[in-house]
Order: structure tokens, then C-alpha cells, then sequence
């Protein structure tokens, strides 16, 4: 087994209590249903309550214990490198709306921790994109001139605070970052109270659109006016939301830095092997966040070679010995590069959603609470149709193709795998493992002590095969990215039932 280092919890986790609030109780009727706590469910819910609506938050397990309390929480326009593709696919106009947009959002950040005195570690910090060889120079160089081109505060560098050269580098000016816990539990904790309400632990099953639409949870039903969905990816599925974007996961490993060598800023390369850097107060000292090592969700098994290479980097590049934490998580990548904000389909009035922040959610998802609420609220918003969640989608363009094949390869492809019986024995210590049984594709996972813990592999969204991610100790779905324990528990939308367990 390959000892990977760290606590393997997320800094922001470990560092917070965990919440507290009750579940849902049967019948209530609110302004607003809200499902799913992290940031863009919160951010849409403080917006509603302080513009007079009562909402009630859906939590199916702890406030922003998912991506929300898993992200590097970096506050930016600066999107690795998008703004020269934008302009190219989209056209100025609209890129500049995306720049504006998510300018605006680190401002409506900005503003609420003012307001609100939120205790968040949150600074003002430049954001940078690298380019560490030569050939990756020229998209920094089309970048720094797009970005300017578009207003926002670009300019080219070849110096950081880094302890390595670069070769240049996109540095945008008067950007954020945050512990983004402790900014989302002080949203929460302001949320019940005068008519609204937050429910921990009411997994919400499905929403009809009615009057007023009818919320079903596992503990009741809830009455509300509007509705919206911000589980990450919706679990409803009529808007095709799950073709729409692909799920990419990420990691992170974090180790305490002596702070006089500690880089000043939040810093992301380019290319495959590209990393994330930030530091956040710890202790009485400094710790730094390395993250990087992407994939689509459900398609590598070893994940511990991914801490392992990130480790490997800390060690050289900055000297490290000892790391503090080791995470992972994952968001939805949208195909056109725009996050889906708005109605859920053409058809609906009152049910909303809020997907594909592709990695950069801590604006984009502030931004869905900002366009969400004013649509609620009958108030037009100069953004809200760039994002339109109902907008054409580009299902032709190269990377829908790739990936909804990709999706029929694992639908179809993965059932004719292994097809040899096998058995309980195949499977080690400490090992998950897709054997198959009486013809049955069964997930069987053997803890430490010897245990088997079985499940049906068929993923109970829509039928893909999971496959097994053994650094987490998950099963993961590389069709539309719902993960679960080993013992068939939800971890992960979309999905909402268990996985059918097997004795
Ligand atoms: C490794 C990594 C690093 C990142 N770093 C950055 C960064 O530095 N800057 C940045 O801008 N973005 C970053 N992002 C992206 C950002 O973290 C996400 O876009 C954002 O956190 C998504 O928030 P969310 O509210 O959509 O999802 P979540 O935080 O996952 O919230 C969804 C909530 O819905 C709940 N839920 C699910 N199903 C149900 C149900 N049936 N009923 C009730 N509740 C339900 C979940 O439990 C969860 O709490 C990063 C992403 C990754 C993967
Ligand atoms: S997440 Fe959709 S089939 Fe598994």
C-alpha cells in the first residue's frame, strides 16, 4: 500500500465546527426553496433573505462540507487562461460581459464580509497565471493582450515571489482569497429567522414544478414558491445538465511554510502537469496549498500517484518535508467554458439551477446567487443571459462529442468488462475491486480487517458502472461524476439513492 502524507481531510474542514441545524420538519411553505449548501446555494439564499423573501436551505448532509468545503478558494477573474479562447469563440462582447461579470463577483464577496463582518481570513491578493517553458509563452502573451483589451486589470510579469523562474506570467491586480468555511458557515448561522429556515441532513429527492412547487426530501414535503437547485451538478436531470458538462476531479496538498519563503499571491500554471499555489494563515504561521493533478472523475484508479507527484513538487520547488493535510474534489466543466445559470428548462418558471463552474466556482457561483436572486426578484440583470441555463448548447462542438462518447463507452463498454466470474477471494486487504457474481457486476471493497463490503457497480443515476478511486476509498462514476462510500452511501451528486447493497 503507498503511504501517501497528510491528514487526509480538507485545512478548511479541520479548521471549523461542523454545523448543527436541524432537519426538515413535514410542511412548510416558504418564498423560496434552496437545495444544497454550499456556495451557491448559500450566496443565493443570503441575497434572497436580505431582499425581503423568506427561503428555506436544503442540506442533504452539512453546510459546505462538499466542493464548497474542499475548493483552494482563490477569489478571481483570472481563469488560467480563458479570456484569448472567449474572444475567439464568443466574440468580445461577450467575453467582456464574462470578465465584468466575474469582477463583479469578487466585489459582491468583498462587500458581504464588510458588511457583515465575516472573520474569513479573506485578503486582497494578486492573481497569477504561469507559463514555466518557453513554448507556453506565447498563450500568456494572446492572454495578457485579451484580458486588456477586455478592461480587466491584466499585465504581463517575468518576476514573481515564486522560488523558482518563469518564463512570464498573466498577473491580475486587487483580486481575493478567502477560508471559504468560515465565510459560508457565517452566511448560514445569518440564514434562519424571520420566516426562513436551514435544514441539515434532508436529502431532497425531487422537485415538481407546481403551484407552489412541491420540494419532496427524505423527510417531507416543502412548499415554495421558487425553487433552486445548487447540488453542484442538478439532480434533476430534465435539463440535460449531465450532457452538458463533464466532471473533473482535483488535489490538493497542504504543508506549513516558514513564512519569509512563503510566495506572495495565488499563483496557477499551464498545460497537464500544471499546479495551484496559495498560502492561508495557520496556526501562528503560514501554510501552503499545492494543488493540480486533474482528471474526469471516475477514470483513474491508483489516485495516490496524484498526492504522491504533488508532494514531489513541494519537496523540490519549495523545500517541504512535512505535509499538514491532503485532499480532493470535483467540479463541473461546462463545454462552451460559461457556467449554466438559470432556468432549469424552457419550459419552467420557478425552477432554477446553477452548474459548470469548471474549477472556478468561488466567483462564478457568488455570480449564480447575484443572477439568480434578481431573476427571483423580477430585477433585470445585465448578465443573465450570457449564462442562461437553457441557452444552445455546443452538443457538436469537439469536447461534448468526446465526452458524451465517452459516456456511451463506459455505459456500454464497461458492462462487457470482466465478464469471468470471479470472487470474494480475488480481492486484498485495503483493495476495491469490480468482480462479477452469479452474472452480476458487484463493487466489493475489503477493509483492513478483512471485511468485504459489497454493492450492485451499477450506478443508481443512470446505469453507468462506478469504478474504484483508492486514495478516497470511493466509488466513482466516470459517467456524470456521483461518487459513493464503500458501502453505497451518497458522497456525491447527482445522485440521489444508495447504491443497492449486497450481502
Ligand atoms: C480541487 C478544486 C479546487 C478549486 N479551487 C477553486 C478556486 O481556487 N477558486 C474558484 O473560484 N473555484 C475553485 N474551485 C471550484 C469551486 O470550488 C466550485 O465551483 C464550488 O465550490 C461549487 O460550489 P457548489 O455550491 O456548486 O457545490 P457544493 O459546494 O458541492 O454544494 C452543493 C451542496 O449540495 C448538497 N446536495 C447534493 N445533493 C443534494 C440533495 N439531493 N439534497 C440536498 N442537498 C444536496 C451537497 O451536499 C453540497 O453541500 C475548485 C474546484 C476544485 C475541484
Ligand atoms: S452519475 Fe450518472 S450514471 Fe453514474
Amino acid at each position: 500500500m503507498t503511504l501517501i502524507a497528510g491528514k487526509p481531510a480538507s485545512f478548511w474542514i479541520d479548521s471549523t465546527p461542523t454545523s448543527t441545524f436541524s432537519p426538515f420538519i413535514n410542511n412548510l411553505v416558504v418564498d423560496v426553496a434552496i437545495v444544497g449548501a454550499g456556495i451557491a446555494g448559500l450566496t443565493a439564499a443570503t441575497l434572497l433573505k436580505r431582499a425581503g423573501k423568506t427561503v428555506a436551505v436544503i442540506e442533504s448532509k452539512r453546510v459546505a462540507m462538499g466542493v464548497s468545503g474542499h475548493t483552494t478558494a482563490k477569489i478571481t477573474s483570472l481563469h488560467k487562461l480563458i479570456y484569448a479562447d472567449l474572444i475567439q469563440q464568443l466574440g468580445e462582447d461577450k467575453a467582456r460581459l464574462y470578465g465584468e461579470s466575474n469582477q463583479a463577483a469578487i466585489e459582491q464577496v468583498a462587500q458581504l464580509v464588510k458588511e457583515e463582518q465575516i472573520d474569513c481570513d479573506f485578503s486582497r491578493q494578486s492573481a497569477y497565471t504561469f507559463a514555466d517553458s518557453p513554448e507556453q509563452l506565447s498563450q500568456i502573451e494572446a492572454e495578457v493582450e485579451a484580458a486588456i483589451k477586455l478592461g480587466l486589470p491584466a499585465s504581463f510579469v517575468k518576476e514573481t515571489s515564486l522560488p523558482f523562474p518563469i518564463e512570464g506570467a498573466v498577473k491580475f491586480e486587487n483580486q481575493a482569497q478567502f477560508h471559504v468555511r468560515k465565510y459560508l458557515l457565517h452566511l448560514a448561522r445569518s440564514i434562519p429567522g424571520n420566516g426562513s429556515y436551514l435544514f441539515d441532513d434532508t436529502r431532497v429527492e425531487t422537485v415538481d414544478e407546481d403551484s407552489p412547487c412541491q420540494v419532496q426530501t427524505t423527510r417531507g414535503v416543502l412548499k415554495a414558491k421558487d425553487v433552486i437547485v445548487t447540488t453542484n451538478l442538478p439532480i434533476l436531470d430534465q435539463g440535460l445538465f449531465f450532457a452538458k458538462a463533464y466532471p473533473k476531479r482535483s488535489y490538493i496538498v497542504a504543508a506549513s511554510i516558514d513564512p519569509a519563503k512563503a510566495p506572495d499571491g495565488m499563483f496557477i500554471g499551464i498545460g497537464e502537469q500544471y499546479r495551484s499555489l496559495r498560502t492561508t494563515p495557520y496556526n501562528d504561521g503560514v501554510l501552503l496549498l499545492i494543488g493540480g493533478e486533474s482528471h474526469k472523475t471516475g477514470t483513474v484508479t491508483q489516485t495516490e500517484e496524484r498526492y504522491l507527484r504533488l508532494e514531489d513538487y513541494g519537496r523540490t520547488q519549495f523545500g517541504i518535508d512535512t505535509f499538514e493535510y491532503r485532499w480532493s474534489t470535483q467540479d463541473m466543466v461546462s463545454f462552451d467554458k460559461l457556467p449554466y445559470i438559470g432556468k432549469l428548462t424552457p419550459v419552467n418558471n420557478h425552477i432554477y439551477v446553477a452548474t459548470g463552474f469548471s474549477l472556478w466556482g468561488m466567483t462564478k457561483s457568488t455570480l449564480s446567487g447575484m443572477i439568480l436572486s434578481d431573476l427571483i426578484l423580477g430585477r433585470s440583470n445585465p448578465w443573465a443571459d450570457l449564462y442562461d441555463a437553457t441557452r444552445a448548447t455546443p452538443f457538436i462542438s469537439e469536447t461534448s462529442i468526446k465526452e458524451n462518447l465517452d459516456v456511451g463507452k463506459h455505459w456500454i463498454g464497461d458492462r462487457l468488462k470482466g465478464l469471468d466470474e470471479s470472487s470474494f477471494a480475488d480481492v486484498s486487504k485495503g483493495e476495491g475491486k469490480l468482480l462479477t457474481i452469479d452474472g452480476n457486476k458487484v463493487a466489493a471493497y475489503r477493509d483492513e480487517k478483512g471485511s468485504i463490503h459489497a454493492v450492485s457497480a451499477v450506478c443508481p443515476h443512470l446505469g453507468c458502472i462506478v469504478d474504484w478511486n483508492s486514495a478516497e476509498k470511493s466509488w466513482d462514476c466516470p459517467c456524470h461524476g456521483s461518487r459513493f462510500s464503500c458501502d453505497g452511501q451518497i458522497l456525491q451528486a447527482p445522485g440521489v439513492k444508495e447504491m443497492e447493497r449486497i450481502q
